[in-house]
């Protein structure tokens, strides 16, 4: 049957050449440096993460209705009324926490092996973009369900902007949509989280990986030496002809680490359902009382925490920029030639004491 249905497509479209040249140069021929480690499966778990919250929330839209006066109630239905509502619904929400996990111990660990170094400069930089716009997706998905904790956080987190001078007030407008928190905020917070960053982010992950293919997967794991040799004035490719092929060794690696992913999701699910779900989730939102504790999800609180304790707002808010901005151009900065962290006190200091503080400030904001 099976036979059949190939040959009739190869008469169409030549559906033999293209799988005997492209899969097999693309994926059989595709070779692994043998010294991988299982951090270099983090890349392909977060597209997995990501293609789940993209089915679990196309599932959602089905049901979910953008409007202040339904959108609670929506959501209350998808969990108790539409079959496997509560299912699709738990998958998004844990779903979101666990590939923003992944990002960032992709980009760490990335960022331990030295693996962004010339030539890869480009290809950090764009995932560190990718990374913004997934936080971003995280903060826009908050509002969606309406309670009063998306309420609350999104007025406070959205007021930020007017600390910052002359322009402040226009991004606070621009991003509420008005004074307050409305249904136009809902809308464009809805457009932003169903349309506008999907697009952004499968351009720039598509970017991201078209640079990995060009450039070759790098062979350097925590503490080997780097023997990439490449001319500084023309482009090489880093082939990996003594690694292991890409089918099926690396790829069962691949295979194991999402069924692992898989089952923490579905074991969070099953005995910790309420893990990530913010106090008051079950409260529609009411924009005449504030509850006593607002605060935002985990993987922006240590950032919120810090503008607490600043006492000048702008400052706070000027020197994360900083932060984001030097994270995004680190690879250009970074002229050192060693790419292992053990040699280098300094870096590895530094990175101490910025995890440190972020561990620190996201502990103190959670009390
Ligand atoms: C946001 C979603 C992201 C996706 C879907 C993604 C995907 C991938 C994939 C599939 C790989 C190849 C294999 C691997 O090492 O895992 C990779 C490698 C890489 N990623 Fe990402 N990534 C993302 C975010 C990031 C971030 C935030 C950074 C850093 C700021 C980053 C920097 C890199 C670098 C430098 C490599 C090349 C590593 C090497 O050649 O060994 N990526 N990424
Ligand atoms: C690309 C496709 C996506 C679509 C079509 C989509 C759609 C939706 C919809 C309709 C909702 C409202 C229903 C609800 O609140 O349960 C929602 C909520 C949410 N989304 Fe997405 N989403 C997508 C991607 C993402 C990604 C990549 C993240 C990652 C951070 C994310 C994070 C969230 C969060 C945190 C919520 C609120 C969950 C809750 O507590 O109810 N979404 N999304």
């Amino acid at each position: 049957m099976w036979k059949k249905i190939k040959q009739w497509l190869d008469v169409r479209f030549g559906l033999d050449a293209i799988l005997e040249t492209q899969v097999r140069a693309q994926i059989l021929d595709y070779r692994i440096p043998k010294n991988t480690n299982i951090f270099y499966t983090l890349g392909f778990l977060t597209v997995v993460a990501f293609c789940i919250q993209a089915f679990t929330g196309i599932i959602l839209l089905t049901c979910y209705v953008p409007h202040p006066d339904y959108a609670f109630t929506s959501v209350q239905d998808i969990m108790t009324k539409v079959p496997y509502g509560w299912l699709f619904r738990e998958m998004h929400s844990v779903g979101s926490n666990l590939l923003i996990t992944i990002v960032l111990l992709h980009m760490i660990t990335v960022f331990l092996m030295g693996n962004y170094r010339r030539p890869r400069e480009l290809t950090w930089l764009g995932g560190g973009l990718a990374f913004i716009i997934i936080m971003i997706f995280g903060y826009s998905g908050h509002l969606l369900p309406w309670n009063q904790m998306s309420y609350w956080s999104t007025t406070v987190v959205t007021s930020m902007p007017t600390a910052i001078p002359v322009i402040g007030d226009t991004i606070a407008h621009i991003l509420k949509g008005g004074d307050h928190i409305t249904g136009v905020t809902l809308s464009r917070f809805f457009a932003l989280h169903i349309a506008i960053l999907p697009a952004i982010f499968v351009t720039l992950i598509g970017i991201h990986l078209f640079l990995i293919y060009r450039t070759g997967i790098s062979a350097t794991p925590f503490g080997i030496a780097d023997k990439e040799e490449r001319p500084q004035s023309e482009y090489k490719r880093k082939g990996h002809p003594d690694g292991y092929p890409y089918y099926p060794t690396f790829f069962k690696k691949q295979m194991y680490m999402m069924m692992a992913y898989l089952a923490v999701m579905f074991f969070i699910i099953t005995f910790l359902p309420t893990l990530y779900s913010p106090h008051d989730a079950n409260i529609a939102a009411d924009p005449f009382k504030t509850p006593h504790d607002i605060r935002p999800a985990w993987y922006l609180l240590a950032q919120y925490q810090f503008l607490k304790i600043i006492p000048n707002k702008f400052l706070g808010i000027a020197l994360q920029m900083i932060l984001v901005f030097v994270f995004l151009i680190w690879p250009f900065l970074d002229g050192k030639e060693e790419k292992n962290l053990m040699k280098r006190p300094v870096l590895r200091g530094v990175f101490i004491v910025l995890l440190a503080a972020w561990v620190v400030l996201l502990y103190w904001g959670r009390n």
